[in-house]
């Protein structure tokens, strides 16, 4: 991510449109896509959570996306400084979204840590006994030290990224191996289909059934298209302000959402059938990747060996672009607003987060502190994804939509004219009104039905938090 001092003008411009769209998408795609999206989709009934889920991304997520880049571009400055310097009275929601990557970052490097465990895992025998590779994930996570290692090693990495300011070097890995895991999901999901019994997990991801869907499940589709395209926290705003006056959003816009739609598609593709051939259950929770996959590529001999290599080094490398992007978020915020230096401000925002990933972590094995019996990891996920990122989204559409000007939105959409648009009003619509009324019911809806499952509590929780956050902020 080429995010230097997001207060510095004039910018450092991407140097390829191609260098841009990759640097988004590799914020974009990540553990959300790979993990996150296959686990969720089985927990939430399939078919009709996917379709709910693409509904979102095309319509909600597509027209976020462009906005926040909308943005960005419009003001050349990060995501707080985006909001401050047009109105300093919605500084909050950028605070908001520097919250949000705090606690995203409370559990993401968790799970980036499993990854890159999986690495020497795999090399070392892991895919020899596959009846074991079930029980050896869930022995792994809950053992208290184990995990935390990792995490440890996966988190320095981040941190030697960020503190260097630009990361050049990580991209150019990205465009590599990104493309490289794409391809080896193609693999997977070959050799998935190929099984006996695997048509029936294809039907569980594409044949909706509707009965299964309650608020629940159209809020957890909502969370999931905010958390898989990076939005609802600035993130796209900061990639938008190093954006060329040039560049054509709307594509740069499309090509990003498409890519990462791609990719969550690929590996529900990659995963169920397999799941299904293997008579696991669908809802087995945030370990489907790091069981199924090993266990595939186990029935494929030596060069199953090879691929499940390289697949975990492309997930780690998917989920390292992804979590500087989170940790810069954090990090510019200190820079820009604080006048921290970047080691300072990398090496503070890395110290909470890691305790916040020590709490985590250890709540999978079931130790530390729960509240309405769920524990850390738990709550971190549903605060970010459930609430923050979907209200911070709905509060950047009010931002363009209620306080930007339409004619300073066109003309940096269109470039002052130079490209067409047509769809221009729709989106303009769907911002302004569509897409914050449609994320206040859903969330709405969802915090309620939560309530049977004490989930409710710790969604109004967040929003109380969302709330004092933005009190606080107007005094900063
Ligand atoms: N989109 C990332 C993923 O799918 O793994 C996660 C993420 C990155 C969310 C950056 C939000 C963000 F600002």
């Amino acid at each position: 991510m080429a995010t230097g001092n997001a207060a510095a003008t004039p910018r450092d411009n991407w140097g390829s449109k191609l260098g841009f769209v990759m640097a988004a998408a590799g914020s974009a795609v990540g553990l959300g896509n790979i993990w996150k999206f296959p686990y969720t989709a089985g927990e939430n009934g399939g078919g009709a959570f996917v379709l709910i889920y693409l509904a979102f991304v095309i319509v909600i997520g597509f027209s976020v996306m462009l906005t926040e880049f909308a943005i960005g571009r419009h003001t050349s400055r990060a995501a707080v400084g985006s909001f401050k310097t047009t109105d300093r009275r919605w500084s909050f929601v950028g605070i908001i979204g520097v919250l949000s990557g705090l606690l995203i970052m409370g559990f993401y490097p968790v799970v980036g840590g499993w990854a890159l465990a999986y690495i020497p895992k795999v090399a070392t025998g892991l895919l020899d006994n596959p009846q074991d590779i079930g029980e050896s994930f869930g022995g792994f996570i809950s053992n208290p030290t184990q995990p935390l290692l990792w995490m440890a090693a996966y988190f320095i990495l981040n941190i030697v990224i960020v503190s260097k300011g630009i990361s050049g070097g990580i991209e150019k890995a990205g465009k590599i191996l990104m493309p490289l895991l794409f391809l080896i999901l193609v693999v997977v999901a070959v050799k998935g289909l190929s099984l006996p019994g695997a048509s029936a997990g294809l039907e569980f991801l594409f044949k909706p059934d509707f009965s299964k869907v309650d608020s629940h499940v159209v809020l957890a589709a909502l969370g999931q298209a905010f958390f898989s395209l990076s939005l609802g926290m600035g993130c796209m705003i900061t990639y938008g302000s190093y954006l060329k006056k040039k560049e054509n959003l709307v594509q740069t816009t499309g090509m990003v959402v498409g890519m990462d739609t791609a990719v969550a598609l690929l590996a529900g593709i990659a995963m169920f059938p397999a799941m299904f051939a293997f008579n696991m259950e669908p809802a087995a929770g945030p370990g489907l990747v790091f069981v199924v996959v090993p266990q595939l590529f186990a029935e494929m001999g030596h060069i199953g060996l090879l691929f499940a290599l390289m697949f975990f080094i492309g997930l780690t490398v998917a989920a390292l672009t992804s979590s500087v992007s989170l940790l810069e978020v954090v990090v510019s915020y200190l820079i820009d607003e604080k006048g921290m230096k970047r080691v300072n401000a990398v090496l503070s925002a890395s110290a909470v987060m890691a305790v916040m990933c020590i709490f985590a972590s250890l709540s999978l094995g079931g130790i530390g502190p729960k509240l309405f019996d769920t524990g850390v990891f738990d709550i971190f996920d549903l605060l970010t994804d459930k609430v923050f990122l979907a209200v911070g989204g709905m509060l950047i559409c009010i931002f363009a939509g209620w306080r930007l000007n339409r004619v300073d939105l066109e003309k940096e959409i269109t470039n002052n004219g130079k490209i067409a648009f047509p769809l221009f009003g729709l989106w303009y619509n769907l911002v302004k009104y569509v897409i914050p009324v449609a994320v206040a019911v859903v969330a709405c809806a969802g915090i309620i039905s939560g309530f049977e499952s004490g989930k409710g509590a710790i969604m109004v929780l967040a929003i109380a938090i969302i709330g004092c956050s933005a009190l606080i902020s107007k005094k900063l």
